[in-house]
């Protein structure tokens, strides 16, 4: 009885749901709106039922004036058909770039896509999610279009679902997450590009009618030469605060293709998802394809608040254990490279002890017998400890490390093979290679086959077995150092799989393997690195705590590089090592790097005694203000590309104390930039604060007293002299209320 009345209440409820579908079917033209506190997206159907983007922009304060923003566009269709449809899809009657383009299981190519319902679930105050159902009227094949939005962040996340119920395998040629329609007069976009030891360089262009296509097709080691990162300004160039700006990311951790396209009307048409180039995927019936996603923060108060809502988001919604604590460490990788042995690394503890960190990492070089990894060009693949080196193994190591009160990490480059390497002896199939051709090595290596559930289960083997056998083991650096050549999956092959479904059932594999990492051991901290800045985004975030944004460690350059991942990533992420490189003295290099998490690769033990005092108080200060740079509010101040200094701060979110770096970044005789004071931001007008110098040499004092109170009003208007100059190149301020 009690089933019966249960059946016949879910009747009730799925028939009140299909009523409010069909009350959304007959109403002609209608209109869906994705709203955050700042902006609103609104799409509507035209009389064709065919769904179109017809406002981006500030939120209209009058639902019932949605419907009347269409009549006031006047655009001829003639030409290449419709150009805001929300998905656009190829074949029919569009000729302008398309979001999807299809062949079916009988080999038509054509694809219409027409509305047919949507729904809002609100899954808390502040966050909802809109889904819209759209169907081609003559192939059972439908396509879900979501926006996830976080109201208060100002961000939203998009990506679509594709699915289909046709007799055989249909296949996918472009399958976007995003499509976006934007009418507006002009449009700027940085595009963040470069190579080895020069990522995330920004470059900005005044959009014209065409094409500009951002993408990437190496596969891993994706973000290399060009990133999925990037800056659309509207109506003027972008600034720090004001205008409205969208700061986003593709977030998907191999090739991406981001296409900017002004069209005849002058308007942007703008297609995000995965790089179609060699990857026409074959989805099987009634399997859904899920793109990664478009994430994207908007702001009407130019970047810095764009970015600061980004952080917050990042920090509570999305970076694995975004609002914790980070580990400070000692590196060896600059320090011996890949000389040492287990007595060289023993003394290292007793050198982060002494420094004050909270960890020693293991960097490269443990690992391989029969091919010792001595040097880059072999061993990988093969994850045993060097007995040579490590005659009593990594558990000896971890346990030695404990005793002199440190934790231990370890670096790992899983998905990677050297040819000289027992792996690739044993299990040539698991290695992406042309059979017929000559190899093509990148670093001397090769990429394993991770749509292969054997190669994945062999990657999540070697991280379950270092934690199996050293469960204090307390932080894992997981490299990837190679781009894909030759791209062809024996295993792909074996089972009838096309070979175009290899870049993207890869990544597929390499998250499920990071699924299964991060079911059995949650939080261990796990530093995402791609000899360099390969890989960073919003995906892999989820099961990473931090990333590696460059090999380059040059003080100067790096000023640059965080300055621009700044844009979209919050400094808890970032990874910042002092090092020997540059000719920036100590003090400026531990000040750069304290703008993130701080960690050394130095021959602590080498260094003179006021160094070693220098920097023991510079951790100590760390510790002090670390909680503020990792997760208080970030202020980029002066910008080292358009200025002679640098400025950049930090404040709690109670506005009771900030941190300021400032730096000088041209070494010319006479600096203008130096005369002015810098003008902070984000403090509280009507509270009153002392400004102190920190991180000063012993013996050193500052060039002005901390006596002085300022209002935070005083500090945001007429600002402060930090007083760089060429003997004083790097200044650390540190701003506290008084009460
Ligand atoms: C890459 C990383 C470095 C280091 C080396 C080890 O280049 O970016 O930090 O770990 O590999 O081979």
């Amino acid at each position: 009885m009690r089933e019966k009345r249960q059946t016949y209440k879910r009747n009730q409820i799925g028939f009140l749901f299909s009523l409010i579908i069909c009350v959304c079917n007959l109403t002609a033209q209608t209109v869906i709106p994705v709203a955050t506190k700042n902006n609103l997206l609104l799409m509507q159907t035209d009389n064709s039922n065919r769904l179109r983007i017809i406002y981006f922009g500030k939120p209209l304060a009058n639902e019932s004036e949605y419907k009347a923003v269409a009549a006031n566009y006047n655009y001829d269709e003639s030409n290449a058909g419709i150009y805001n449809s929300a998905y656009t899809p190829a074949g029919t009657w569009n000729l302008s770039e398309p979001a999807i383009q299809v062949k079916h299981a009988d080999g038509n190519t054509s694809l219409e896509l027409k509305y047919i319902s949507h729904k809002k679930e609100q899954i808390d105050a502040n966050v909802a999610v809109t889904s819209i159902l759209l169907k081609d009227p003559v192939y059972p094949f439908e396509v879900t279009l979501f926006y996830k939005v976080w109201e208060k962040e100002n961000v939203i996340e998009q990506w679509t679902e594709i699915k289909h119920k046709e007799k055989k395998p249909v296949v996918l040629q472009k399958y976007a997450s995003a499509n976006l329609y934007f009418a507006n007069k002009d449009f700027y976009l940085t595009s963040f590009q470069g190579e080895y030891l020069k990522e995330m360089q920004p470059v900005e262009t005044k959009l014209s009618q065409g094409i500009r296509t951002v993408d990437s097709k190496l596969g891993t080691r994706a973000m290399l030469l060009q990133t999925p990162n990037f800056i659309l300004s509207f109506g003027k160039s972008a600034s720090e605060n004001e205008g409205t700006v969208m700061l986003g990311q593709l977030a998907w951790s191999s090739n991406f293709k981001l296409d900017f396209e002004i069209d005849s009307h002058k308007n942007l048409r703008f297609i995000a998802g995965i790089n179609p180039f060699a990857s026409e995927y074959s989805l099987v019936p009634n399997e859904t394809f899920k793109t990664p996603s478009l994430i994207y923060a908007l702001s009407n108060n130019g970047t810095g608040e764009a970015s600061r809502n980004l952080h917050d988001w990042a920090r509570k919604y999305r970076v694995l254990d975004g609002q914790g604590e980070r580990l400070t460490l000692l590196n060896n990788w600059e320090a011996t490279y890949f000389d040492f042995d287990e007595n060289k690394i023993k003394a290292l503890f007793e050198d982060a002890k002494d420094l004050g960190v909270d960890m020693f990492l293991l960097d490269d070089g443990w690992f391989g017998n029969k091919y010792p990894r001595n040097n880059d060009d072999a061993g990988l693949g093969d994850w045993q400890e060097n007995k040579k080196k490590l005659p009593n193994g990594l558990g000896y190591l971890v346990r030695e490390a404990k005793k002199e009160g440190v934790k231990f990490g370890i670096w790992i480059e899983p998905e990677m093979v050297n040819p000289r390497s027992e792996l690739y002896e044993k299990h040539l199939d698991w290695v992406i290679r042309q059979p017929e051709r000559p190899e093509i090595y990148y670093r001397n290596q090769m990429v394993l086959d991770l749509s292969n559930p054997e190669v994945q289960d062999f990657v999540f083997g070697i991280v379950d077995d270092l934690f199996v056998k050293n469960p204090e083991l307390a932080f894992i650096k997981w490299d990837c150092n190679a781009v894909i050549y030759n791209a062809y999956s024996a295993y792909l092959n074996k089972k009838g799989v096309p070979q175009s479904n290899l870049y993207v059932d890869y990544v597929k594999g390499l998250y499920k393997v990071l699924q299964r990492i991060r079911a059995k051991y949650p939080k261990v901290p796990m530093m995402l690195c791609s000899g360099g800045g390969g890989r960073a985004d919003y995906e892999f975030l989820k099961y990473f705590t931090e990333f590696w944004p460059s090999d380059d460690t040059e003080p100067i350059e790096r000023i640059f590089l965080q300055w621009d991942y700044s844009y979209f990533f919050p400094s808890i992420t970032t990874d910042n090592h002092v090092t020997d490189w540059g000719k920036q003295p100590l003090k400026f290099r531990v000040d750069v790097a304290s703008m993130g998490k701080l960690g050394f690769d130095i021959v602590a033990g080498e260094l003179d005694t006021n160094d070693k005092i220098f920097c023991k108080e510079a951790i100590n200060n760390y510790n002090s203000f670390k909680d503020i740079v990792w997760h208080g509010d970030m202020f980029r101040l002066v910008n080292p590309h358009e200025n002679d200094i640098s400025a950049l701060m930090y404040v709690s979110k109670d506005k009771s104390k900030a941190i300021v770096f400032n730096y000088l970044v041209n070494n010319r005789f006479s600096i203008t930039a130096t005369k002015r004071p810098v003008v902070f931001n984000g403090l509280d007008a009507n509270k009153r604060y002392t400004v102190k110098e920190i991180n000063l040499y012993p013996g050193v004092s500052s060039t002005f007293s901390s006596d002085k109170v300022f209002t935070g009003d005083f500090l945001m208007k007429a600002g402060f002299n930090p007083n760089v100059t060429l003997k004083r190149t790097s200044v650390v301020l540190e701003v506290n209320e008084v009460k």
